[in-house]
């Protein structure tokens, strides 16, 4: 299959048009969409990443309307945070109406909905004129994409367009939040934290998705470079002694010696943003162990961590 890559909201929604499948940027990571009423173009997605069917897609609207359509009920809590954060990185769980395939949902009666901030992904919604299922535009278990360019290398050949357009601002996935009960309840974090929710509603909380498997992705081998990946908080000799091609991603200049690639962020915000992008480099030249420095779960830190955990789990 040819992949063409258009920096045209239009073109790349022709393909939606006729039942096909699109990587295209947001302002988290670039997505993989099919309209969302389409269930043959939806399982294409799943083919292209090897995705297990019973892990769900995220449905992005261009308009708040639209959530609507797709939700049967739009809870207290739910809008809240529709309110403060739509558009951005924030992604409401609520329960379906019939309308959504069960394809999409992987089976469940809750949706999970987003609207991104980024214009050019409002552009081709808009432009698709329905609904947009998509999760990360990677294989499935891999690093997410943050530019066009980590979706070419992983996707060329799979499927047939890759709208082009700015590397994700953010560089991590949204915050997924479980809106149908009383209390809102975070089953993955994201760049929007725990307490900035907790504002909206005090009693918002992490949910223990390892008890009780509500967000399906969260089972599942993510985030994973080729390379090993380490946390550590400060350096020992294991490291010092080791011959491998390594790297370090952190934010102390102080821990960042001896190494053949190293990324020194200034702020948290700024370590999101370079994660992903930095494992894509690593596994570009052959590096073999990437150290990343842990950080406080304060904030964006729970994001952070949850992805480096995943990332370093064997
Ligand atoms: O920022 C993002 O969220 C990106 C961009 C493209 O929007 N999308 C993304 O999708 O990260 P994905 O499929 O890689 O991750 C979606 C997560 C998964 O962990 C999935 O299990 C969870 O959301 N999810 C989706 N629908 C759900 C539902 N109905 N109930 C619970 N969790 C759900
Ligand atoms: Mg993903």
């Amino acid at each position: 299959m040819q992949t063409k890559l258009t920096n045209s909201a239009r073109t790349a929604a022709r393909f939606i048009k006729s039942g096909d499948i699109v990587a295209f940027p947001t302002e988290t990571v670039y997505g993989l969409g099919a309209n969302a009423y389409d269930e043959k173009a939806v399982r294409k997605i799943f083919k292209a990443k090897g995705r297990p069917g019973d892990n769900p897609l995220i449905v992005h609207v261009a308009y708040k309307r639209d959530i609507s359509v797709l939700a049967a009920e739009i809870t207290p809590s739910a809008k809240k945070i529709i309110k403060k954060f739509f558009p951005g990185p924030a992604t409401v769980i609520l329960k379906k109406n019939e309308i959504v395939p069960d394809v999409v949902t992987g089976g469940l009666d809750t949706i999970a909905i987003r609207m991104p901030a980024s214009k050019i992904a409002r552009e081709f919604i808009k432009a698709c004129g329905v609904p947009i299922a998509a999760p990360s535009a990677n294989s499935s278990g891999s690093p997410s994409p943050t530019s066009f360019v980590h979706v070419l290398k992983d996707m060329k050949g799979k499927i047939p367009c890759i709208l082009t357009g700015p590397d994700a601002k953010y560089g991590l996935e949204s915050t997924v939040i479980d809106c149908t009960g009383k209390h809102p309840v975070i089953l993955r974090p994201g760049s929007i934290t725990l307490e900035q929710l907790k504002k909206l509603d005090s009693q918002t909380k992490y949910g223990r998705t390892s008890r009780k498997v509500k967000s399906p992705g969260q089972k599942y081998r993510h985030y994973k470079p080729k390379a090993n990946v380490r946390l550590i908080a400060d350096f020992g000799a294991r490291i010092a002694n080791s011959k491998n091609k390594k790297a370090f991603i952190g934010l102390s200049k102080k821990l960042a010696k001896g190494f053949e690639l190293v990324k020194i962020s200034r702020t948290p915000e700024e370590y999101a943003k370079n994660l992903f992008s930095f494992f894509h480099k690593c596994d570009e030249i052959g590096i073999k162990t990437i150290y990343c420095e842990k950080i406080s779960e304060k904030g964006i830190g729970a994001a952070i961590m949850n992805r480096l955990k995943k990332a370093a789990s064997r």
